[in-house]
């Protein structure tokens, strides 16, 4: 293994923090291979050498193809990085079954099929790391944004389970907590819950808070944190002797998750209306 470049499959690498990852990794030495659906979006890290492959995390076979090119190409996978996901807005009630479910298939099944396909290979090898993208929204929630942590709950509750039964073969397991970052996602969130608010009831506090979301990630005139401030964890989860079970990241990561940790909940559910101008 000793001078061998590393081998490196990301999902989601055909935007944000999953493009800049896999770019930063090729600046590594890594080999990086990049899957996502829109594969014409992975033409900047193929033209610095990384290979793009489509994939889409909801469909096995597709997932089992991704997987057995690299293989048969390199023969192994060391670093898998899980970041394919989505933001699914809107009030609990008013979000169709169809489409919690696949929010589950991108951000939970999506991952976790991902890496059953890439475990018989990391198992073999006796060595490996799978880094799974959860978010701050992984250890608290938010209104009109149910689904989504449900899901990132989800990553989190399963990559505790995955790092202790990995254990034994060498296998260790990350979890990476964004806070907000300057990518697609937000503006995806907010079209989301524009989109799933129907009920008039409903209306005014779905606005404010998809309000909330442009303000941070499509005005410019809020700052928050850039991808590149996301993949220097990544990398720190990567190369690592010993990598942390779970690191936080980015822009207000200490503030919610410290807040939703020790402050009492009446006062955290108030200081989210202050915030997000809510009734
Ligand atoms: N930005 C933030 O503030 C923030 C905060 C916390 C956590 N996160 C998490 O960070 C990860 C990356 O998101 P981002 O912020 O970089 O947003 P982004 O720019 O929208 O990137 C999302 C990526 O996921 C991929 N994806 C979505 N559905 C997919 C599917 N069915 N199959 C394969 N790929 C799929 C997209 O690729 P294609 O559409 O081309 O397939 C895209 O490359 C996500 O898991 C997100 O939840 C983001």
């Amino acid at each position: 293994m000793k001078n061998k470049p590393l081998i490196i499959l990301i999902t989601g690498a055909s935007s944000g923090i999953g493009l800049d990852t896999a770019l930063s990794f090729l600046n590594r030495g890594a080999v990086v291979y990049g899957a996502a659906r829109r594969v014409e979006l992975l033409k900047p890290l193929e033209d610095k050498g990384g290979y793009g492959i489509f994939c889409d995390v909801t469909d096995a076979a597709s997932i089992l193809n991704c997987v057995n090119k690299i293989i048969k190409r390199e023969g192994r996978i060391d670093i898998l990085i899980n970041n394919a996901g989505f933001g699914l807005g809107g009030s609990v009630e008013e979000v169709p079954l169809e489409e919690a479910k696949k929010q589950f298939d991108v951000n939970v099944f999506g991952l976790t099929e991902m890496t059953k396909a890439v475990l018989p290979y990391m198992r073999k090898q006796k060595s490996g790391r799978i880094i799974n993208i959860s978010s701050i929204g992984g250890k608290f929630s938010s209104p009109f944004l149910g689904w989504y942590h449900a899901s990132k709950y989800c990553v989190e509750a399963l990559s505790d389970s995955l790092r202790m039964e990995l254990h034994q073969f060498g296998i260790k397991v990350s979890i990476i907590e964004p806070g907000l970052t300057r990518t697609d996602w937000g503006k995806i969130t907010a079209k989301n819950i524009r989109k799933n608010s129907l009920i008039e009831d409903y209306s005014y506090n779905a606005d404010k808070v998809a309000e909330y979301y442009e303000k941070y990630y499509v005005s410019t005139n809020t700052k928050i944190s850039k991808p590149s401030v996301i993949t220097k964890i990544i990398q720190k989860a990567a190369f690592s002797k010993h990598p942390k079970p779970r690191y936080k990241a980015g822009t207000f990561s200490s503030f919610y998750i410290y807040g939703s940790k020790f402050a009492p909940t009446w006062l955290y559910d108030f200081a989210m209306r202050i915030l997000m101008k809510i009734k």
